[in-house]
């Protein structure tokens, strides 16, 4: 059986002290929930003091990118072991915002998959594809490429690290939801997919996640699909009450 894993993404939102209150605030919330993976992604300058506040808790601290290298010239980065020792255990890579707005290639993000796994590091990945490629019907193809190259030459071994988080760029942030019929048609491909490049059994044993405008009103139905393992969560993550929803979903 896989666990399912919510996981907030709070993006380029909160401060220090915010995310120390919103810890303080959520972990009562959210310490009854059995069975559930819980997770939060946060801007790097809050991340010590967050996985700090969250000690003793059932909440994981990630980063939301890293760098592919250990260390050197690279002014602005940060590197997958900096995010260990700030008390990360994983972090997201290519969500559709590093693709759109920051040049991220597939290429780019396999890079950082093997170096964040290599460093100690679990790894959601994201995939999704756009509108435009939606109704050009696109989607498979899109998805299956972001798959496929982004976690290309990692042995079935690895992917017991890997969650992948299929985020439809036209439902991020957008309050238009993939229904969930939607969701789990994409999700059956992706575990397709995986099964044919890793194996059966790594596949089945992957958890893929939703992303893309869910909230504590439609997780439920979201989650009822056999397919979806969990939720990527932006918007719906930012305050303790709705997450603390999010988390105790059943
Ligand atoms: P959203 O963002 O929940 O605000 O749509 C999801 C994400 O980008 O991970």
């Amino acid at each position: 059986m896989r666990k399912p894993f919510i996981c907030g993404n709070w993006k380029m939102y909160k401060t220090v002290a915010e995310a120390v209150a919103f810890v303080e605030a959520a972990r009562g919330l959210v310490a009854g929930a059995e069975g559930v993976e819980i997770g939060i992604a946060a801007p790097a300058t809050a991340l010590k003091s967050l996985a700090d506040a969250a000690r003793g808790s059932n909440i994981r601290v990630g980063g939301e990118n890293c760098h592919w290298e250990k260390e050197g010239a690279f002014t602005g980065e940060i590197s997958p072991g900096m995010l260990l020792e700030a008390g990360c255990s994983f972090v997201v890579l290519g969500h559709s915002e590093r693709r759109q707005y920051f040049g991220e290639t597939s290429g780019v993000v396999n890079k950082k998959v093997k170096a964040a796994l290599a460093a100690g590091l679990d790894v959601i990945m994201c995939c999704g594809e756009t509108l435009a490629e939606r109704e050009a019907g696109k989607t498979a193809l899109v998805v299956e490429g972001h798959v496929a190259d982004g976690l290309a030459g990692l042995a079935a071994g690895d992917l017991a690290r890997v969650v992948v988080a299929y985020e439809p760029v036209w439902a991020i942030g957008t309050g238009r939801t993939a229904t969930p019929a939607q969701a789990q048609e994409v999700h059956a491909g992706i575990r397709e997919l995986l099964a044919r490049l890793f194996g059966p059994a790594a596949a089945e044993a992957l958890r893929i996640q939703y992303g893309g405008s869910v909230k504590p009103e439609n997780v439920g139905e979201i989650m009822a699909q056999p397919d979806v393992d969990g939720a990527l969560v932006g918007g719906a993550s930012l305050k303790p009450d709705s997450f603390a929803k999010l988390v105790n979903y059943r």
